[in-house]
C-alpha cells in the first residue's frame, strides 16, 4: 500500500542488493522505520519482539529468514537450527510452522550449492502469493459488502468492525480482514470503519488506524469494549476479522477479545466473517479451544502503554500501581458456531468441516 508516494509492501527485497527489509511496525503511526535484516537471529528477533506481526507476514518473515541462514550456511545443521530457532518464536500463528515446513521440504531435497538461491526465490514466491492471495480474499469479501449496502440508502455507509490488524501490515500486502474494505472503498461503496483499540498492544489504534488514514477510508476508533453496544444500536451491519488459526472445522483463533465481538455479534445478529488465506488452515486440529496453544506475552505490555506525548516524544507509561501483576493471554478462540463464514482466496466457506473441504477438497484426506 502507498505510504507517502511510494509503495511499500511490509516485507520486500532491495532491488540492488537483494538484501531483506521490513517495516518495523513497533514504532506506528508515531514513528516510520525500516530496518534491514541478515542473521537468522534477527529474524528471529523482529518476529518474536513484534517488529513484524500478523499470521501471514510472520510466515513470510520467516521463509526468508531461512533463506538468509542458507546463504551464510547452506548446511543440513544450520537449515534445522533455522527451523527450530524460526518456529520458537511465537506459538499461535500456524503460517510460522506453515512456511518453515514449505522451506525445509524444498530445501531438503537439494543439493547444498543450490540451496541460498532456492530458497529466495521460495520466499519471493511466498510474498507474492499472498499478496494475490489477499487480492482474491478481497473480492470475494466485497460481495458480501455490496450485497449489505444495496440494502441502505443511497449515500448510507456500511459500518464495517474490526478487531486487531488483519490489515496491510499484517500480510505482505492488502490484508485479510482490510482487503475488502479496500477493494469496497475502490470501487465507491460507501463504507466506514469502526476500528477497536486491542489492547493491549493496540494494533488497531497504531495500525488499523493507521492504514484506514492512508487510505482514505472514514472510520473510527473505538474502546474495545464499544462493539457490543454499537450492535445493540444497529451501528454495526458486519463484522471482519483475521485469524491466526482456523480448525479444520472451522474454529477461529484470533487476537484476544475476538470472541467476545463474535458473542456480542451472535446476540444481535450482526453477521461475523473471518477472512484468512487457506495457509492459515490447521488441518489437524479440530477443537480449537482444547487444542490451540495461546501465546502468552508480557504483563508489561498490560500494565504500560506507548504512545506519543505532549512534547512529541514517544513512550512507554505505566497505568498500574507498583507490584500489579499483568496477565496477558495474547488469543482467543471463537466456535465455528459463531461464525457467519470464512471469507478465503477461493470464496467464502460455511465454517464447518464440510464447508472448508468443499473449497479445499485436496485436504479431504488431511488430518
Ligand atoms: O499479535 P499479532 O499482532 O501478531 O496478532 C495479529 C492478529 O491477531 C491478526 O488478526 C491475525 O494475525 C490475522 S492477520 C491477517
Amino acid at each position: 500500500m502507498k505510504v507517502g508516494d511510494r509503495h511499500y509492501r511490509s516485507i520486500w527485497r532491495d532491488a540492488q542488493t537483494g538484501a531483506v527489509e521490513i517495516i518495523d511496525q513497533r514504532w506506528l503511526p508515531h514513528e516510520f522505520n525500516c530496518v534491514q535484516l541478515d542473521a537468522l537471529q534477527d529474524f528471529a528477533t523482529a518476529i518474536r519482539d513484534m517488529w513484524v506481526r500478523g499470521a501471514p507476514l510472520i510466515g513470510a518473515t520467516a521463509a526468508y529468514g531461512v533463506a538468509c541462514q542458507m546463504a551464510r550456511d547452506p548446511s543440513d545443521a544450520a537449515l534445522g537450527d533455522a527451523f527450530d530457532t524460526l518456529h520458537a518464536t511465537r506459538p499461535t500463528a500456524i503460517n510460522l510452522r506453515w512456511a518453515l515446513e514449505d522451506m525445509r521440504a524444498l530445501l531438503s531435497r537439494q543439493p547444498e550449492s543450490k540451496r541460498a538461491e532456492a530458497a529466495f526465490a521460495r520466499a519471493d514466491q511466498i510474498a507474492d502469493e499472498d499478496v494475490e492471495t489477499n487480492r482474491l480474499i478481497g473480492l470475494h469479501g466485497l460481495e458480501i459488502v455490496r450485497e449489505i449496502a444495496a440494502t441502505k440508502a443511497p449515500g448510507e455507509a456500511v459500518n464495517i468492525l474490526t478487531h486487531c490488524n488483519a490489515g496491510w501490515l499484517a500480510t505482505v500486502d492488502w490484508g485479510t480482514a482490510t482487503s475488502p474494505m479496500y477493494h469496497a472503498h475502490a470501487a465507491g461503496i460507501p463504507i466506514h470503519v469502526w476500528v477497536d483499540e486491542t489492547r493491549p498492544r493496540n494494533q488497531g489504534a497504531q495500525l488499523t488506524a493507521w492504514e484506514m488514514v492512508g487510505a482514505g477510508i472514514p472510520h473510527h476508533l473505538i474502546v474495545d469494549n464499544a462493539g457490543g453496544h454499537l450492535m445493540q444500536h444497529g451501528l454495526v451491519d458486519l463484522v471482519i476479522t483475521g485469524t491466526d488459526r482456523t480448525t479444520a472445522s472451522g474454529d477461529v483463533c484470533n487476537k484476544i477479545g475476538t470472541y467476545l465481538k463474535a458473542l456480542a455479534a451472535h446476540d444481535n445478529g450482526v453477521p461475523f466473517y473471518v477472512a484468512l488465506p487457506s495457509s492459515t488452515i490447521d488441518w489437524q486440529v479440530h477443537d480449537g479451544v482444547a487444542e490451540i496453544p495461546i501465546e502468552e506475552r508480557s504483563g508489561r505490555e498490560v500494565t504500560h502503554v506507548f504512545g506519543r506525548g505532549e512534547d512529541g516524544r514517544t513512550q512507554f507509561v505505566q497505568i498500574s500501581p507498583d507490584g500489579t501483576p499483568g496477565g496477558n493471554p495474547a488469543f482467543d478462540v471463537t466456535p465455528a458456531r459463531l461464525v457467519t463464514g470464512l471469507i478465503t482466496e477461493r470464496g467464502v466457506a460455511r465454517p464447518s468441516r464440510d464447508g472448508l473441504l468443499e473449497l479445499f477438497p485436496e485436504r479431504r484426506n488431511a488430518g
